[in-house]
């Protein structure tokens, strides 16, 4: 018999208890349904809707099947649809009568809203903390680089030289954008939507705030038809991770190239990469590979969410329980993401020598070399096409601007010194970069000491 059966003269067909049955999924937010049951039971205690030894038997009750669930005792029924219709059930099995009056005053639409919120706080919070980890993995590593010079890329192609550190504290800041969003996001989640009913609250006389406060909420919601409609901060939630896993995907195709011969700049360890099933030498950055393919399913399930919600008029809508499966998803993507990112960079190895060395034949010091005509007097413009000529006769023989002669340089202009060779080098160059968000060591150790502040805070 299901839990609604009064006004049905039939048995729900098969095919349907299949196809609406949300139970293999949603049976994640037992602990959240049972903890929610938990305080609304306490609830309607204290306003006295139930007897005090009314709710006490089904608190009691409901700390049991928690147990029994968690000791892998039960066996989940999809006939009950949903976790909340599976647990209420076990409950009534376990003490009787007194069980049926827990749903008084509620709805499951105010209770699932309830029960994903609780949820999505603590995986919200679970994944700031992996950012976080990843953050200090990263500034650990900035330490360690902040004098290897490598090239810094426009439109894939060499640029000017940076610095690991630097191209690494890139990364940084936008995982802490991430750390923002998702801080934010908890905000609009913190709110205790038990209460709003069905979509009209209720006729019984409840404390809202009692609620609120035993289960840790910032405050309650303010419009019942609302609160039960509302799925902004799990679409927001997948936006932030669709960031998150965005920002992976550059940093994991930048390793795969980086670990390709042709660069060579690191090499990822054993232990993060795989073989071929064929071809005896290859080493493959599998995992980078993944992390940024996964990248599609979240995105998918943003545009999935989005969809589902679009034109939904108010308020509950069964289409709703589509969310869990997409939020789920991206919740496992993104911390799974995270979690083998984290120690594949940690353990990954760094060629200075082959970064120098790609810095070093790349013309990448040619725009220090025009703003060095700036300074003896040339404008910007002409300085740049002088330097442009030096770089062409330097390509047509072979020969990098460092291999030029004092000789040689005074004939493209007569402004070029001695001092002219000061310019040349890589290291100078990231050197004289020494403005707030460049490259120089001294801007690079500000940043980081900002990061580490940053890391710890909250
Ligand atoms: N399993 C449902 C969901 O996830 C719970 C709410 C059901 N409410 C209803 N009136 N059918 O959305």
């Amino acid at each position: 018999m299901k839990l609604w059966g009064g006004r049905f003269t039939k048995e729900t067909d098969k095919k349907v208890d299949e196809f609406h049955s949300s139970i293999s999924f949603d049976q994640r937010l037992y602990r959240q349904d049972i903890l929610g049951s938990m305080a609304h039971a306490r609830m309607l205690g204290t306003c006295g809707i139930i007897s005090q030894e009314e709710a006490d038997k089904i608190i009691k009750g409901l700390e049991e099947v928690l147990q029994d669930i968690e000791e892998g005792k039960v066996e989940f029924d999809i006939t009950a649809e949903d976790i909340h219709m599976n647990i209420e059930r076990l409950l009534i099995a376990k003490i009787g009568d007194t069980g049926k009056k827990l749903h008084t005053a509620r709805s499951r639409n105010d209770q699932v809203a309830l029960d994903t919120r609780m949820y999505l706080k603590e995986e919200i919070n679970n994944t700031v903390k992996l950012l976080k980890e990843l953050q200090k993995v990263l500034v650990e590593l900035a330490k360690e680089h902040l004098d290897t010079v490598m090239p810094g890329y426009t439109h894939l192609q060499k640029a000017q030289p940076v610095t690991l550190a630097h191209h690494l504290m890139a990364y940084f800041e936008m995982f802490q954008r991430d750390v923002e969003r998702l801080l934010d996001c908890y905000r609009r989640t913190d709110v205790m939507p038990l209460g709003s009913g069905a979509l009209a609250g209720t006729t019984f006389p409840i404390d809202r705030q009692q609620v609120a406060r035993e289960l840790g909420f910032a405050k309650i919601s303010a419009n019942s038809l609302d609160a039960v409609s509302d799925r902004d901060f799990v679409i927001e939630f997948t936006a932030a991770a669709s960031l998150i896993m965005m920002h992976l995907s550059r940093f994991a195709e930048e390793l795969v190239l980086w670990s390709s011969d042709e660069f060579s700049f690191v090499e990822m360890d054993d232990a993060y990469s795989t073989g071929s099933s064929i071809m005896p030498q290859k080493k493959n950055p599998d995992v980078a590979e993944l992390v940024r393919g996964k990248t599609g399913r979240v995105y998918g399930n943003l545009v999935a969410m989005l969809t589902m919600m679009k034109s939904l008029p108010l308020a509950y809508n069964k289409d709703m329980q589509e969310d869990k499966e997409a939020l789920f998803d991206t919740i496992d993507t993104v911390q799974g993401c995270l979690s083998v990112f984290i120690p594949m960079l940690k353990s990954m190895r760094v060629n200075r020598e082959r970064m120098l060395e790609s810095t070093r034949r790349g013309f990448t010091n040619a725009t220090d070399v025009a703003d060095y005509l700036v300074r003896k007097g040339l404008p910007f413009r002409d300085a740049h096409r002088v330097v442009g000529q030096m770089v062409l006769f330097c390509l047509s023989r072979g020969i990098y601007l460092e291999d030029l002669t004092l000789e040689e340089f005074r004939q493209f202009s007569a402004v070029i010194d001695q001092d002219i060779f000061e310019m040349l080098s890589v290291k100078s160059c990231v050197e004289r970069r020494n403005v707030p968000g460049g490259p120089a060591r001294e801007q690079v150790l500000e940043t980081i000491k900002r990061a580490e502040k940053l890391i710890e805070s909250d």
